[in-house]
């Protein structure tokens, strides 16, 4: 649960008093213009940044996994494989592996070092890290720019089957749908709303 989150760079006013309430497995789209303020809302709830208002609570038993746009959780001194060790430490290679592989991670592959990875990849391992993590709540920052049509594919397959909490930042209108959210907050508004057909066509446009 967050309530009243303000942020401002400066003198500039990112948004005021935002509240958000994400029940267990609930599905909340967040939308925005470029610069609404959406990162820097995810950052906050994720507890990497501090809000200038309010606060975030944490509910009991939720565990947060954040998938950040800018891919900032990779460890880029650190091979694939050791980026997906540090998700799920009590996981044996073999099974490590065998994710990074539906990852589309093969053989050698996993020995690279994060920082040499192309744009796609380093989506494909992050997204990889969090299905190996024990989250429960994700917060996912347009997780599906960069991807080629199939990794894309199996990405919304996922969010489809996905039953934990879900709260997703995207211009991509296959992705909402695959997420099939309840719930929807603008930016920089802050307004909730109930989903209705008529947020689909704001998608693309945000
Ligand atoms: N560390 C920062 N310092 C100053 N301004 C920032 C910083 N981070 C983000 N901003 C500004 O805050 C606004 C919101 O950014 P962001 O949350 O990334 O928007 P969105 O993800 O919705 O595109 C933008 O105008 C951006 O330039
Ligand atoms: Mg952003």
């Amino acid at each position: 649960m967050a309530e009243g989150l303000s942020r401002s760079y400066g003198s500039l006013e990112i948004f005021t008093d935002v509240d958000l309430a994400i029940d267990r497995g609930s599905k909340v789209v967040i939308l925005g213009l470029n610069g609404a303020g959406k990162t820097t809302l995810l950052r906050i709830l994720a507890g990497i940044d501090d809000p200038d208002t309010g606060k975030v609570l944490p509910g009991h038993g939720a565990k947060l996994g954040y998938y950040a746009q800018e891919h900032e959780t990779l460890d880029v001194e650190r091979s694939v494989l050791a980026n997906m060790k540090s998700a799920a430490p009590d996981l044996d290679e073999t099974e490590t592996r065998k994710v990074l592989g539906s990852f589309l991670f093969s053989g050698d592959d996993v020995l690279k070092s994060a920082s040499v990875l192309s744009g796609g990849e380093k989506t494909r391992l992050a997204l990889a890290m969090l299905v190996v993590s024990a989250a429960n709540v994700l917060l996912l920052d347009e997780p599906t720019n960069n991807l080629d049509p199939a990794s894309r594919a199996e990405v919304l397959d996922a969010l489809r089957r996905y039953e934990g909490a879900v709260i997703l930042v995207s211009h991509d209108e296959g992705a909402v749908a695959a997420l099939e959210p309840e719930r929807v907050l603008l930016l920089p508004d802050g307004v909730e709303d109930h989903w209705n057909a008529d947020y689909q066509d704001l998608i693309s446009l945000a």
